[in-house]
Formats: structure tokens, sequence, C-alpha cells
């Protein structure tokens, strides 16, 4: 170990020290792997969600606060933040985390569940995003407000329109309020989950040739963990992106640097040796 490697260690630790964060969603998948991250950095975590079991369950066992919130609805997403600033008398970090997916087929979408799907994950950031900034600017600014998106906000989708379009939604809102709060010191950032190995890909990872397919299709071969946004976000939320605002961190085995199918080695080969005949030729 490198003189000094102790110390560096313990200094890399603990990078949220102190920090008053909600985390929205965080009663599962990645909502709560980002509260269990923060948690062990030192962050004071305020868990908010609509399941109310999951979330107590959750917050007891990281030993962290959990608060009933549906985030479309702006006095529950005030009576959050407020309830927060009064035990903790402040708030630093807000994760805009909380979010709904799944759709009826592109023809059979009504209005219903249009509203409701832009409602939770488009409004809901929103409101999560507006309601802290007034706080942290109340209270002399700076803070961070950290999004989720989907690499489905970077490109279409034929089955979840709706859903692709909310997520567009967050990374231009990110954009916005990056520009709007900047001067008070806010950073405003987003993650930007490739397929994560959360309930909300369960349906996909229920049929093994389908999980393989998938899987055959992102550079990385695999679906991520909610550790890997977790990590993403730990990073985006601390001093150590002091200079970063604005900006969508893809967090996604590589999925949006292509839109074709990843080549097995096998297919390789053999693309290898037709072009080798035909140079031959
Ligand atoms: N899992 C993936 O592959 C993936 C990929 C890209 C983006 N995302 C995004 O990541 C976020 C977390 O997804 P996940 O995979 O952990 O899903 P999840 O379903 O496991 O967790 C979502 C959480 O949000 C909560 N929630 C839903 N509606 C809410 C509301 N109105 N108010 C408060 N809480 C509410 C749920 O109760 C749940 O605890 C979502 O925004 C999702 O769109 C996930």
């Amino acid at each position: 170990m490198p003189e000094g490697g102790v110390c560096q260690d313990v200094a890399m630790s603990m990078r949220l020290e102190g920090r008053v964060a909600i985390v929205t969603g965080g009663a599962n998948g990645l909502g709560e792997a980002i509260s269990r991250k923060f948690a062990a950095e030192g962050a004071v975590v305020v868990i908010a969600d609509v399941d109310e079991a999951a979330m107590e369950h959750v917050a007891d066992e990281l030993g962290v606060e959990a608060q009933s919130c549906d985030v479309s609805d702006r006095e529950s997403v005030q009576a959050l933040v407020d309830g927060a600033v009064e035990r903790h008398r402040r708030l630093d970090i807000m994760v805009a985390n909380a979010g709904i997916a799944n759709s009826p087929s592109y023809l059979d979408i009504d209005d219903e569940f249009w509203s409701r799907m832009l409602d939770v994950n488009l409004t809901g950031v929103f409101l999560c995003n507006q309601i802290a900034a007034r706080h942290m600017v109340a209270r002399g600014g700076g803070g961070v407000l950290l999004n989720t998106s989907s690499i489905l906000g970077a490109e279409g989708h034929p089955q979840t329109p709706a859903y692709a379009a909310s997520k567009a939604g967050v990374i231009s809102l990110t954009r916005s309020g990056a520009m709007a709060l900047g001067q008070f010191g806010i950073r405003v950032n987003a993650v930007g989950p490739g397929y994560m190995k959360t309930r909300m890909t369960e349906g996909l990872r229920a049929v093994p040739e389908l999980e393989k397919g998938m899987a055959e299709m992102i550079p990385l071969n695999h679906f991520g963990e909610p550790g890997d946004i977790a990590d993403a976000a730990v990073f985006l939320a601390s001093d150590e992106a002091s200079y970063i605002t604005g900006h969508t961190l893809f967090v996604d085995g590589g999925w949006l640097t292509h839109h074709l199918p990843a080549r097995t080695e096998e297919q390789e080969d053999i693309r290898i040796r037709a072009q080798a005949e035909a140079e031959a030729r």
C-alpha cells in the first residue's frame, strides 16, 4: 500500500457525512440501493415513498427515517420537505428517483394512463426539485438535486412512449434546473440507468431467452445491479462532482453507444472469415 494509503481510504469514506438527503422511491430497487449507500457514506437519509410497508421495512433495516409521500402531489412533497427541514434544520440533497413504468401498447394508451405517467415521472421530479430548491435558496444557497432519468429518455421506445417521453423530460428539466439554480450554488444532475436488476425489469428477466437476448445487446453483456446506480448517485451528490451540473450520467453497460445488437464472438468470427474471403477473391 502506498504511503498514506490508510488515510486516503478513510478520507474516501463518508463522502456525504452530515448531509441531509431525501430519497424518493427509496423503498425499493434503485432508491433503496441509493438510500443504503448514502447512509453508509454518512448522510442523514429520509426515505419517501407510497409503498409504506416496504418503506418502513427498509428504513428500520438501515436505521433511517421514512415519510409517506406521493411525489405527484404538491402538498405531499411540500410536507415531506418541510418535515425534513423541521427535524434537521436543513436539506442538502434531494434525490428525485420515484417512478413508474409499464404501458399499454401505443394505440391503446388513454388520457388517464398518459397523465399518470407524466404526473409521477416528470411532474413528480419537478415538484421535488422546485420545493427542495426553494428551501435551499431560502437557506442561503448550496445543495444538490439528483434526478433519475433512463436510457429511454435518450432514445424512443415503441412499447413505452409515455415512459420514454417522461424520462426525456427529466433530462431537459435537469438542464433547465442547472441553468436556473447554478447562481444559488445548487447543482442539478441526473442518472440515466440502463437495464437494471429491479422489479421494474422482472418481466424481461423472467424469460431466460428474453433475458439472454437483452444481455447480448448490452456491450457489457449483463443487466446492471442497483448498486451501480447508487455508486453514480453518491459521486454526483458528493463534492467530487462539485463542477458538474446539468449532466445526465448514463449508467447503462454501454447501451447508448449503439443501436445495433452487439455481435457475438461466433458471429464476429464468421464476419472476419467472410471478409477475408471477399478480399482474397
Ligand atoms: N430498473 C431499471 O432498469 C430502470 C431503468 C431506467 C430507469 N429506471 C428508473 O429508476 C427509478 C427507480 O426504479 P426501480 O427500478 O427502482 O423501480 P421500483 O419499482 O423497484 O421502485 C420505484 C419506487 O418508486 C415508488 N413510487 C412509485 N410511484 C410513486 C409516487 N407517486 N410517489 C412516491 N413513490 C413512488 C415505488 O413505490 C417504488 O418504491 C424510476 O424512476 C425508474 O423509472 C429504472
